[in-house]
Order: C-alpha cells, then sequence, then structure tokens
C-alpha cells in the first residue's frame, strides 16, 4: 500500500513535465501557423488601418446636425461655410469622389496630423473623437456625387 502510494507519487511528479513538454512541443508545432497568420495580418495594413477609421455615428442624423454647427465652428474659415468653397484643394465635399473607400482613414489621417507644409492644421489633442467623428458624419451626408 505505502510503496505503490509512493509509485503513484512518483507518475503524478513526472506526469506535470510530461504534460508540459508536450505542450511545449505542440505550441512550438503551432508556432509557424500562427507567425504566418500574423504575417497575413500585417500584410492587410491598409485594411487594419481602416478599421480604426469605423465611424461611431455613421448614419446618426443628430450627430450630422451637430457636426455641421462644429464645422462651421471649427473648420468653416478655412473650407467655407457649410464646405461650400471655390478652392479645389479645400472642398471637402469631394473626398468620396477623390478618396473612395478610402475617405474615412484619409479624413481621420489629415485631421489628427494635419498637413502642416499646406496649411491644413493639427487636431489631434484639441479636438476629441467624438467632435472630429460628427464633423466626418455631416461631411458624409454633404458629399457631392456629380462633379
Ligand atoms: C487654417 C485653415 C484650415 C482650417 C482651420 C482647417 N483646414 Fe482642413 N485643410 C486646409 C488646407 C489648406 C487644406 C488643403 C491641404 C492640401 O492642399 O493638401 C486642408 C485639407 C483638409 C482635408 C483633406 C482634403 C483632401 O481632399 O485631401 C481635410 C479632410 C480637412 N482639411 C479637414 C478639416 C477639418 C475637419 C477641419 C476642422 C476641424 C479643418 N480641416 C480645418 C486648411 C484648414
Amino acid at each position: 500500500m505505502i510503496h505503490s502510494d509512493s509509485g503513484a507519487r512518483a507518475i503524478a511528479r513526472r506526469h506535470p513535465g510530461a504534460v508540459t513538454r508536450a505542450a511545449a512541443l505542440a505550441a512550438a508545432l503551432l508556432g509557424l501557423p500562427v507567425i504566418v497568420l500574423s504575417r497575413a495580418a500585417l500584410a492587410t495594413g491598409p485594411e487594419a488601418a481602416g478599421e480604426t477609421a469605423r465611424n461611431p455615428f455613421a448614419g446618426d442624423a443628430d450627430a450630422a446636425r451637430s457636426g455641421r454647427t462644429l464645422f462651421n465652428e471649427t473648420c468653416a474659415h478655412c473650407h467655407g461655410p457649410d464646405a461650400v468653397t471655390g478652392l479645389a484643394e479645400r472642398n471637402l465635399r469631394h473626398l468620396r469622389l477623390r478618396y473612395g473607400d478610402r475617405m474615412a482613414e484619409t479624413f481621420l489621417t489629415t485631421v489628427l496630423h494635419g498637413r502642416p507644409d499646406k496649411g491644413m492644421p493639427t487636431w489631434q489633442g484639441v479636438l476629441d473623437d467624438a467632435t472630429i467623428w460628427k464633423i466626418y458624419t455631416y461631411l458624409s451626408s454633404i458629399q457631392a456625387s456629380d462633379d
């Protein structure tokens, strides 16, 4: 009895080690596909960036309304009241025509980091995310489709 108990304990003592080794081997074998998968995820850079540029207010009419006010208070002196301007490079009604599926991403990058060399200020740390996305919601609602 005593003898078999100590035998069982001896096996139990060895067993976790065996499990650990098996897990380590499995992890090593799984490591390759995991690395390949994470490389594949990195390869989708623009899509991943697009993920972060998803408007939380998409289709929200109230957000578009406050976005219009925020735009006219903050952006209109350079981009025109209600985003009507004669300066093509500042025309924010042409974002969809210009950037298509990358519109949200381009908007966010430009607003956060500005284009200091072109006279577009940096808004990161000045406007919060909600304000930026409300302005975007407004601009999305007034995109020109014909010119
Ligand atoms: C001091 C003037 C000024 C203000 C204020 C300003 N912008 Fe701009 N913005 C510019 C200029 C100039 C450009 C054009 C840069 C260029 O030529 O690429 C621009 C470009 C942009 C673009 C890129 C347009 C494109 O088609 O590539 C976006 C988006 C934009 N601004 C959004 C905003 C928003 C939103 C605000 C308000 C929060 C704002 N801007 C306030 C001057 C300004």
